[in-house]
């Protein structure tokens, strides 16, 4: 990409492309399957645009590219900084610290200056591509500095921040030894996203709290006369799409195929998450097995499909958590399986859109419930999919989802007993009292979608006063 062309760039810790290795050793990219691509891609294309971004492998530069009509530019980092940065600082400071402490965040010094060090980097690039007065658009909590990284270098941009994960309340916050620089550094953009209206009223607290700016609802006034706009934005998926995959006679197909291969069982259940300890895996699965223990489910009709996609791999937590949950797994089914009947299918792997549309349109009742979870976009996949308006959702009350999806059977994961009542609720339930809940959910769903996300916030980034302009914005 050449230098100072792009009108509108996208920052993100990875690119939107996998790297693909043919049975000849020879290697193509494939588009990564995630909403954010499909919503910005055609941004991306209309406005020749850039979306900047590591490429997935440690100690290796790659130039600039171009695959389906977009510029990507990749970002190096090296053995160490993917250790330090991504694996440290990103994964086990901050995203256990933004996820309620639910696994204890270490706090390293060289963890922290890989942080610094690679987010200049991102910034650096973009610095150098974008045109004049183009629009930029930082993606979550790997790249907080970047802002003001990037505005100290291109002040003549307008620059957006979407975080896709929660913000925490103050209180855990301040447990960070660098939280000023945080908050500083995220103050460098005009529009800050989040998911939740919590989120943004915490940030605009510990701003005043802690920067000690002047605030006013949802507007941070800077003493160099700029503003700084915090805001929510619930992130949706590509609904249409999902829909369109779950009609299609291959994937209604697989899915009988798939009830047919567990027995035809009368009841599937289905969980799909990155096998991540902020999901409750073990809260859901320890409540299934009671539940087939005492009685009140049947082996012969139950089953449970466990979808756990492998994540961050060498991040010790994560290392703990996969150990804790094949132990799980193998002391229910050992318990309370039967030859040719093993209550819970565990797959430690990831699959394609399509498997996946298979498995939702499978599942009678899908299982989603996080200890803390910025959205969960499973949650509105599953319903996405379900335009048969039959299956039930069972939903974690601190999903950001539950706010939007609330005809869901909502939980408190932590409560094992009201978690087992809510799921016979959700397979005991009339038919037609599970077809109205759908039909609520999928009108949220169906109505708001990635695209429309995307819309608005760019919409209120272009809205946000001219930098240099002396008047506030309107
Ligand atoms: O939504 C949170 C997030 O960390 C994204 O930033 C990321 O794309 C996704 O989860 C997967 O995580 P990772 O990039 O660490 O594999």
């Amino acid at each position: 990409m050449a230098s100072g062309l792009a009108e509108f760039v996208v920052i993100a810790n990875r690119l939107p492309v996998d790297r693909i290795t043919g049975p000849d050793g020879e290697t193509t990219w494939r588009k990564s399957p995630g909403g954010l691509v499909t919503a910005l891609e055609p941004v991306i294309r209309r406005k020749g645009g850039a979306w900047i971004g590591w490429h997935g492998a440690a100690g290796e530069k790659l130039r600039p590219f171009e695959h389906e009509g977009m510029n990507l530019v990749p970002v190096p980092l090296s053995e160490e900084e993917v250790e330090e940065y991504y694996e440290g600082f990103s994964n086990a400071t901050l995203w256990p610290l933004y996820h309620d402490v639910v696994a204890p965040p270490e706090f390293h010094r060289e963890w922290w200056d890989a942080y610094v060090r690679v987010n200049q980097r991102f910034a650096q690039k973009a610095a150098k591509i974008a045109k004049k007065n183009a629009v930029v658009w930082v993606q979550d909590y790997q790249l907080q500095l970047v802002p003001t990284m990037l505005r100290e270098l291109r002040p003549d941009l307008r620059i957006g921040f979407f975080l896709h994960i929660p913000f925490p309340p103050t209180e855990l916050f301040q447990q960070l030894p660098w939280r000023r620089q945080i908050l500083e550094g995220l103050l460098g953009a005009d529009l800050v996203g989040f998911q939740m209206p919590g989120a943004a009223q915490n940030f605009i607290r510990l701003v005043r709290q802690r920067v000690g700016h002047k605030t006013h609802r949802d507007t941070v006034y800077l003493p160099d006369g700029r503003t700084v706009l915090a805001q929510a934005y619930p992130i949706s998926i590509d609904a249409a799409g999902f829909e369109e995959l779950a009609r299609t006679p291959e994937v209604i197909a697989r899915a009988a195929e798939i009830r047919e291969s567990l027995g035809n069982p009368k009841v599937v259940l289905l969980g799909i998450d990155r096998l991540d300890y902020t999901k409750g895996l073990r809260q859901r699965l320890r409540a299934f097995g009671e539940l087939i223990t005492e009685g009140a489910l049947d082996v012969d009709d139950a089953v449970f499909i466990q979808v756990a996609t492998p994540s961050r791999e060498r991040v010790g937590q994560y290392i703990l958590l996969r150990d804790d949950i094949n132990r799980l797994v193998g002391r229910i089914n050992g318990d309370v399986g039967r030859i040719g009947q093993q209550p819970v299918t565990y797959l430690h792997a990831s699959y394609p859109r399509e498997e996946m549309a298979a498995l939702y349109r499978a599942a009678d009742v899908m299982v989603v419930t996080p200890l803390r979870d910025g959205m969960n976009l499973v949650a509105k996949e599953y319903v996405a999919c379900r335009y048969d308006e039959k299956g039930a959702l069972v939903l974690s009350e601190f999903a950001g989802a539950a706010s939007e999806l609330k005809s869901a059977y909502q939980v408190n994961p932590h409560d094992i007993n009201g978690m087992k009542q809510m799921l016979l609720a959700a397979i005991n339930a009339d038919p037609r009292e599970n077809a109205r809940r759908m039909k609520a959910m999928r009108r949220q769903v169906m109505e708001n979608d990635i695209d429309l996300w995307a819309a608005n916030f760019l919409r209120e980034l272009n809205a946000v006063r001219d930098p240099h302009a002396k008047n506030p914005r309107p």
